[in-house]
């Protein structure tokens, strides 16, 4: 186990252009962060200068407090699961999880070597196949044993590099949860790469937002989603997207392309003295007007437009709404777009509404917002101008608390030997904090080499 330091971590690639830049995380023992972005943003950088692939241009790594900056990823006792994860076709799963083990050549009895990939197959739900060939199994199983080698190797941390993305849209689900339970169940330290922001969401203990080599924010996904600091962080995290709606501010009064909308005053506040504005809200902050409850009502601002069309998707619908913007406010969209690494931002406004809303494409209707939830962006900086710091930061606090609590669930009903969380018996590979120091550990050469040439390679042993 342990705790990984990342202090104004730098990297800069040959031709000098920072691929990280200026990067602070400290990562606590057992936690699981995400790091999150759009592709190019440095994710696959961070994740391999922590494990030691990549040269640390400037600043410090640190593994419980002890700089690694200089270490070889061998003397670092982390483990990699990378998307292709190569497992050697000519050996049985059993011998493909021992790997690792068998490298570290006379480190382990016989006896520990069955111990520790019997443990690490009942955890993983693979006892039963452990002695078939990795092509007799299904892509979330061959995962799975890429993770068992990871596993098996005790590591201090695992790093994943986008481990799901090579599998289908089910599986990848399937997966989330097991490694999701895997990791409460082991209590191992984990850090994941991921462009999908549902495995974001789910995963992380706190998440990680990059926007080319620049964080942007880390915190819980909570805190993510409904305090975002910026218009990239609000725009990024939420399917569907955030709503960046132009306006003016007048008073308490945003003038936008879909009417006047009133604003509680302590919002119109933080914002003072911004004349032009980007409104930003999410589609369920809307309704259909006619199903909002009347004390409800008057915390927010009702007005009339016409949808284009509707989606019923059983649990609710999307309408869309299009909108026409002034020629002023259409050059901040589209700079914003630019920002956002998007192509173009269309001037549309996507609403939820209830599954049984009557409201239909081409016709007026009355559609309701909750103003109490807008938040208003600064549309040079693209700051949150009415972002509640403290707020967000008693929902990190609450979910690092449910964390610990979930770890100690997790790891006391592995001791009872009860079924928690898939079947898992023994108490794992680790969560003894006993994993031996100068482990081997990095699966580099494997990656590279891809599952034939890498097979070969390593055919004597
Ligand atoms: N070996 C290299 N030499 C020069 N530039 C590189 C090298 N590797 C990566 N880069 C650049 O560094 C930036 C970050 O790349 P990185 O692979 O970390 O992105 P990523 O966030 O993992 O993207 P993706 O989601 O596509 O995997 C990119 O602009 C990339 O072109
Ligand atoms: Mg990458």
């Amino acid at each position: 186990m342990a705790s990984i330091t990342l202090n104004h971590l730098v990297k800069k690639y040959g031709d000098g252009f920072p691929a990280v830049n200026d990067i602070s995380i400290d990562i606590a023992d057992g936690e699981f962060i995400i790091l999150v972005g759009p592709s190019g943003c440095g994710k696959s950088t961070l994740l391999r200068m922590i494990v030691g692939l990549e040269d640390i241009t400037d600043g410090d790594l640190l593994i419980n407090g002890q700089r690694v900056n200089d270490k070889a990823p061998r003397d670092r006792n982390l483990a990699m699961v990378f998307q292709n994860y190569a497992l050697y076709p000519h050996l049985t799963v059993y011998e493909n999880i021992a790997f690792p083990l068998r490298l570290a050549k006379g480190k382990h009895s016989e006896d520990q070597v069955n111990k520790l990939v019997t443990e690490a197959a009942a955890t993983l739900e693979l006892t039963d196949h452990l002695q078939r060939k990795p092509a007799n199994l299904s892509g979330g199983q061959r995962q799975r044993v890429a993770m068992g080698r990871a596993i098996v190797r005790q590591a201090d941390a695992f790093l994943f590099d986008e481990p799901l993305s090579n599998l289908d849209a089910k599986l990848r689900g399937q997966m989330r949860s097991e490694i999701s339970q895997m990791q409460r169940r082991l209590g191992v330290t984990s850090v994941y790469v991921t462009h999908d922001q549902t495995e974001a969401m789910t995963l992380g203990d706190r998440v990680a937002v990059l926007k080319k080599g620049e964080l942007q924010q880390i915190a819980s996904p909570r805190e993510l989603y409904e305090h975002p600091v910026n218009l990239f962080v609000a725009g990024f995290i939420g399917s569907p997207s955030m709503n960046f709606l132009p306006a003016t501010l007048e008073g308490t009064t945003l003038r936008t392309a879909l009417g006047d909308i009133t604003i509680p005053e302590d919002k119109a506040r933080k914002a003072a003295g911004k004349r032009v504005v980007l409104v930003g809200v999410r589609p369920e902050f809307f309704e259909d007007a006619k199903l909002v409850e009347d004390s409800k009502l008057p915390h927010g601002s009702t007005f009339t437009a016409t949808l284009t069309h509707t989606e019923w998707l059983g649990n609710e619908q999307y309408g869309y709404i299009n909108f026409d913007p002034a020629p002023e406010m259409r050059e901040l969209l589209n700079s914003l777009a630019r920002d956002m690494d998007a192509d173009e931002l269309r001037p549309q406004v996507v609403v939820t509404l209830d599954a049984a809303s009557r409201i239909r494409g081409g016709r007026e209707a009355e559609i309701w917002l909750d103003t109490r939830k807008l938040h208003l962006f600064d549309a040079e900086s693209g700051e949150n101008l009415t972002r509640d710091a403290e707020a967000g930061a008693a929902l990190t606090l609450e979910a690092a608390e449910d964390r610990a609590e979930e770890i100690a669930t997790a790891q006391q009903a592995d001791r009872d030997g009860s079924a928690f969380g898939g079947g898992a018996s023994g108490n794992g590979a680790s969560g003894n904090g006993t994993s031996p120091a100068g482990h081997t550990t990095v699966d580099a050469g494997t990656r590279s080499g891809g599952s034939s040439a890498a097979g070969g390679k390593h055919a004597a042993g």
